[in-house]
Order: structure tokens, then sequence, then C-alpha cells
């Protein structure tokens, strides 16, 4: 039995890495499997809510309920998330967006040339930063992996982007696998939850935002 904690809450997230096109075949990505995003999602809709779930290149089963709507790039996955925003009480960031794109894709197949090749950057839009901004923001919940020094990084990002919550993970712990450590930042402080399947981790996020959302008018 779960309790329904979020029913009759509309929430949209993202998950999965994103991929930047270079040329046709080829793309700056990372190693999200985006696990934890669907195993939220899955949390999501057994406690009631409607589930839009923007996703980038992953290779997991759409969980039961949730409306996903599949997005590559950075800037796809803006577009996806923006349309699906209105009437959306939370918002929850857990893609591993990149932060930078080529700023030209090519065409055709780049050729070896025999010389050093350098690609030019340009940085994507952070989607989560726009939706915080948005007049008639959700409830806005971030994630943040980060290789060394959690608490300082993860929290500088909650207040940096305006947070009411944001969920952090060592890279080491969560990026990839089963299981994952998270601590959990509001302004009440840190509060960490023990280590678990992401499914475990996931409802116990769950029970945390629900109790953080305003009542439903
Ligand atoms: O997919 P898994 O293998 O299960 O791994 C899960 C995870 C480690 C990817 C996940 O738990 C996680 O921590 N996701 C956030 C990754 C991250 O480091 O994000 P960030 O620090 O680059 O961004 C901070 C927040 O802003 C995130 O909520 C992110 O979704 C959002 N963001 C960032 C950049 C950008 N251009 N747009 C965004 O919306």
């Amino acid at each position: 039995f779960v309790p329904k904690r979020l029913a009759g809450r509309k929430v949209v997230m993202t998950a999965g890495p994103t991929f930047e096109a270079i040329d046709p075949v080829r793309g700056i990505t990372n190693i999200s499997s985006g696990k934890m995003g669907y195993a939220l999602a899955r949390a999501c809709v057994q406690a009631g809510a409607e589930v839009v779930l923007v996703s980038g290149p992953v290779s997991l089963p759409v969980p039961l309920g949730v409306e996903c709507v599949p997005a590559a790039s950075a800037l796809d996955m803006r577009a996806a998330v923006l349309r699906a925003l209105p009437d959306a009480d939370v918002f929850i960031g857990v893609a591993a967006v990149a932060d930078y794109r080529p700023l030209q894709a090519s065409e055709h197949k780049l050729k070896k040339t025999g010389e050093a090749l350098s690609i030019a950057l340009t940085q994507n839009p952070d989607i989560l930063a726009e939706v915080t901004a948005l007049p008639a923001a959700p409830f806005c919940v971030g994630f943040a992996a980060e290789s060394r020094d959690l608490d300082a990084y993860a929290e500088g990002k909650r207040r940096n982007k305006r947070l009411p919550l944001l969920v952090g993970n060592l890279v080491s712990d969560g990026m990839g696998g089963d299981d994952n450590t998270v601590v959990l930042y509001d302004d009440a402080g840190r509060h960490p939850l023990p280590r678990a399947s992401k499914a475990e981790v996931a409802r116990g996020i769950v029970d945390h935002l629900a109790a953080m959302l305003p009542p439903r008018v």
C-alpha cells in the first residue's frame, strides 16, 4: 500500500543524459543511465501524481502510467519541458543535461584530416533555472551529482537556483548503478537518506517532497 501523497498533482520531470550532436554519427553525452529519474517517475505515479517524463536517450522501459516524451539534446529537452509545464504543480530536474553543445553540428560526417581538430562549444540553456524563473513557477526540485565536497556544492546549487529542495549525490554512489546514497537539502538543513535501491530512494524523496508542497487550492 502506497499512500497517495501526490494525488491530484501534475509532475513534470527530466531524466537521463542529453546527446549533443557533433555530426550525424557522433556527439557529446555522459554516463547517466536514467535509472534514478525513471525510479522517481514510477514513485510519483504510485503516489497518485500525473507524470510527464521528458527523457534523454536511455534504454529503460517507461514505467506504467508515466507519459514519456523523448528528447535528445538539451534544446529538445528544454522545448519539451516548456510544452509540458502548463498546470504542473512540481518540476523535478533529474537529467544530467550537457552544459555545452557544439556551436555547429556538421551536416555530414567529419573526415580525418591528419591535423588536430577543435570543436567550438557554446553553453546550453539551464532548463531548471528557466523554470524556477517563470512567473507561475511550479515547486522546483533540483538534483546535483558531484565528484567531491557534496554538501558545499549541492547547497551552493540550491541557493544559486533558489530551489526549495535539492537532492545531492556523489557520482561514485549514484551514476549508472541500481542503488544510490542521497542527501536532501532544504531550508531546514540536510537530510541524509540511507543507501538503498533507486526505487527505495525515490520513495524517500517523494515522501519528503509531498510534505513540503503547499496545500492544494
Ligand atoms: O541516471 P542515473 O545513472 O540513475 O544517475 C542519476 C544522476 C546521478 C544523473 C542523478 O541522480 C543526478 O544527480 N542528476 C543531476 C546531475 C547533475 O549534476 O546536474 P547539474 O549539477 O549539472 O545540474 C543541477 C540541476 O540543474 C539538475 O537538476 C539538472 O537537471 C539541472 N540542469 C542543469 C543544466 C542544464 N543545462 N539544465 C538543467 O536543467
